[in-house]
C-alpha cells in the first residue's frame, strides 16, 4: 500500500475541500493517506512517504509565502513522486508552476497537477463589491478532484507519465501587481501598515483568524502585527467593527483592482455582487 502525504494550506476552506476529495480518490485506490495543514515555516523530512502532494490557494499570482517556505525547506524528496493542486479566483499566475519547478529541482518526479476555482475572498475585490468564483469548488470541480486522486494513484502504480502542462506565462499586468506585492515589500513596508483604530474593542477575532499567528497584543491590549504577514487580510475582513486598516486599502492598489475586476468580468470568470461590512460578506 502506497503511503501518501497531502500537505496543504487553506485560509477560507476551498483548498481544504479539494484536498479532502483528492484524499478520497487516493484512498479508494488503496493508498494510505495522511493529511497535514501547512501554517508556519517548518522543515519536514518526507522519507517515510512514497507520494507527496502540496495544495495551496494562489496569492498575488504566486504561492503564499508560508507555502514557498515550506516547499523550499522540504527534505528527502529525491526519487519521491509529487503532485500539486492549487485554487485560484481570477488568474493563477505562476503559483502552480513555481511549486512544481521547486519540487522538480529537489529531485522528485512530477505525478500530476490539478487546478480549480475557489471562492475568492480577496479584500480588494470584496471591498469593491465583487466576489469571484463564489460557488467554487463546485460539485463538479470536487468530483474532478476525486478523479485526480485516482489518476495519481494509477500513474504511480503503473508508472505512467504525468500529462498536465505547465501553466502559461503570467499576463503583464498581473506580473506587475505581483512585483508590487513582493516579499521584501510585504515584510519591510506593507506588514508595518496594519493598525486597529479606536473602534477596536479587543474582541481578538483578528488574532484567531490570522493563519500564521502574526498578530499579538501588547500589555496595554494594543494589537501588534509582526513581519511574517501573508497579506491575506483575513484580520481586516473579519473585524466586526471595521476597525483594521492597512496598506491594502491604499490608493496605489486601486488601478490593479479596477483592472483585474473589469478584465476578469470581460473574460466571463464567474462572479457575484457583494457588500462587506462589519466582518460579513453578503450577496446583494
Ligand atoms: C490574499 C489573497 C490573494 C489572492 N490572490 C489571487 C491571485 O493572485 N489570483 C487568483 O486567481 N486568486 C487569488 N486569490 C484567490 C484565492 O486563491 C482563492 O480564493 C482560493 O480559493 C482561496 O483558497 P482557500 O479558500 O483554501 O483559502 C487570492 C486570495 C487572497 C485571500
Amino acid at each position: 500500500m502506497e503511503k501518501v502525504l497531502i500537505a496543504s494550506f487553506s485560509q477560507n476552506g476551498s483548498t481544504r475541500k479539494v484536498a479532502d476529495q483528492i484524499a478520497l480518490g487516493l484512498g479508494s485506490s488503496n493508498c494510505d493517506v495522511t493529511q497535514m495543514s501547512i501554517t508556519e515555516n517548518k522543515s519536514l523530512d518526507v522519507k517515510e512517504y512514497d507520494i507527496i502532494g502540496i495544495g495551496t490557494p494562489t496569492y498575488f499570482f504566486r504561492p503564499p509565502f508560508n507555502i514557498m517556505d515550506f516547499v523550499t525547506n522540504l527534505r528527502g524528496l529525491e526519487n519521491k513522486s509529487t503532485f500539486v493542486f492549487i485554487l485560484h479566483g481570477t488568474n493563477q499566475g505562476n503559483c502552480g508552476n513555481w511549486i512544481r519547478k521547486e519540487l522538480n529541482k529537489k529531485g522528485s518526479k512530477d505525478l500530476g497537477y490539478f487546478r480549480s476555482y475557489g471562492a475568492d475572498y480577496w479584500i480588494g475585490y470584496i471591498k469593491r463589491g465583487t466576489m469571484f468564483s463564489h460557488s467554487s469548488p463546485t460539485t463538479q470541480e470536487l468530483s474532478s478532484a476525486e478523479a485526480f486522486g485516482r489518476t495519481i494513484a494509477s500513474r504511480y502504480k503503473d508508472k505512467l507519465p504525468q500529462v498536465e502542462e505547465f501553466d502559461p506565462p503570467t499576463p503583464f499586468m498581473y506580473g506587475l501587481e505581483r512585483m508590487f506585492v513582493s516579499r521584501p515589500l510585504a515584510k519591510m513596508m506593507y506588514s508595518k501598515t496594519f493598525r486597529a483604530d479606536k473602534n477596536c474593542d479587543n474582541c481578538r477575532i483578528c488574532i484567531k483568524k490570522c493563519p500564521i499567528g502574526n498578530i499579538s497584543e501588547n500589555t496595554n491590549g494594543k494589537l501588534k502585527w509582526q513581519s511574517k504577514c501573508l497579506l491575506c487580510a483575513a484580520c481586516e475582513l473579519s473585524c466586526p467593527k471595521d476597525a483594521i486598516h492597512s496598506a491594502l486599502d491604499w490608493v496605489i492598489f486601486a488601478p490593479f483592482m479596477t483592472y483585474n475586476i473589469s478584465h476578469s468580468k470581460n473574460k466571463k470568470i464567474p462572479f457575484v455582487n457583494v457588500t462587506h461590512r462589519k466582518g460579513k460578506t453578503v450577496l446583494t
